[in-house]
């Protein structure tokens, strides 16, 4: 990037002159957004024919295998290339054990879509959160979440993702180590082409409330505050990645995206890798809100908010407004 200082500007510049008609401005605009950027993330249940609203997230779903399907094949006919998988198990237990179950509403979810839209890549969430009777994203002694015995659960649920036919895999439990124990465990098994997004820098955030209704996670007691990121901190989420990366992160994740601008940037400055941005359940559902109310365009704010991640430096933006977005560009 050039560097500007309103010295070495003419004095005959004048900066509206680029901004003139919208063929001027569509010309000169450095940062351009393409459905091919966006990842979808959908919520998979039990049963069939279930297609339920999420309250606070007008327009998202829980879905059953069979509508999962359905949306997969209008996704990718829209120009979006991936989907991100969050499962709702019939059963949680203590241990999350659902989430490393063959049968179980994600790895069935993945097996149909890789059968019925192959080229679509299919991203699952691993995290045991939705799957654990008390919410917590590990395995708990007492009301600590224990690092190491949960790396264990995780590697199972990704190894079973892998086998259903998962493209990635995307950990998002913030456990310390959990990487590479997947990288490794992923290579034993033979799955050397699964590709590991990992959410890298997950901050602890209040924007996380919506989605917790809809993936029904939220803890039953406590907070994520031992294992998420603290917001006020960028350095650290600068070594939680350098960290993944040695592990065999294949690529990395900032989350959420609005407030968190200025570490996307670093992050893509620093490392260079393809670097995702979580545009959040909350981000979404602020919008939402407001435009329902009248107080916002919603159309006008999603694609403010969306080339503003871009901008900051993301290559890939896992948002709910994917096919929105796509149908407006
Ligand atoms: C699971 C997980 C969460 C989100 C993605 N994966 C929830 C959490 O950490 O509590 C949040 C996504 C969103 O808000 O849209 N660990």
């Amino acid at each position: 990037m050039p560097s500007v200082t309103t010295t070495a500007l003419p004095l005959a510049t004048r900066l509206r002159r680029l901004r003139r008609t919208p063929a001027i401005r569509d010309l000169v605009r450095e940062t351009r957004l393409s459905p091919s950027m966006f990842v979808y993330p959908l919520f998979v249940c039990e049963g069939e024919g279930v297609r339920k609203e999420v309250g606070a997230m007008p327009g998202v779903f829980n879905l059953s295998v069979d509508e999962v399907v359905k949306d997969a094949d209008a996704v990718w006919r829209e120009g979006i290339k991936g989907l991100l998988l969050f499962g709702l198990p019939a059963h949680k237990d203590a241990d999350g054990s659902a989430a490393w179950d063959a049968q179980a509403p994600v790895q069935r979810a993945v097996a149909a879509i890789k059968r019925a839209v192959p080229e679509l890549v299919v991203i699952t969430d691993v995290c045991l959160c939705e799957y654990t009777s008390h919410g917590h994203c590990g395995v708990l002694d007492g009301e600590r979440i224990l690092n190491d015995e949960t790396v264990e659960h995780l590697v199972r649920a990704a190894v079973s993702h892998a086998e259903a036919g998962a493209d990635i895999v995307a950990p998002s439990d913030m456990m310390d180590g959990r990487i590479g124990a997947i990288r490794d465990a992923l290579d034993t098994r033979g799955f050397t082409d699964t590709a590991i997004l990992s959410y890298a820098a997950k901050y602890c955030s209040g924007f996380y409330g919506p989605f917790r209704e809809a993936a029904d996670s939220a803890p039953a007691f406590g907070d994520r505050r031992t294992h998420q990121m603290d917001p006020a901190n960028v350095l650290e989420a600068l070594r939680e990645v350098a960290l993944d990366l040695d592990e065999g992160a294949d690529m990395v994740m900032v989350k959420p995206a609005l407030p968190y601008l200025d570490v996307i940037s670093r992050v893509k400055r620093e490392f260079g890798y393809p670097t995702a941005a979580y545009h959040v359940s909350g981000e979404y559902s602020m919008i939402k809100a407001a435009a329902r109310l009248g107080w916002l365009d919603e159309e006008r704010t999603m694609m403010e908010c969306l080339t503003s991640i871009a901008r900051a430096g993301a290559d890939i933006i896992i948002t709910y407004y994917a096919r929105e977005a796509a149908r407006k560009i």
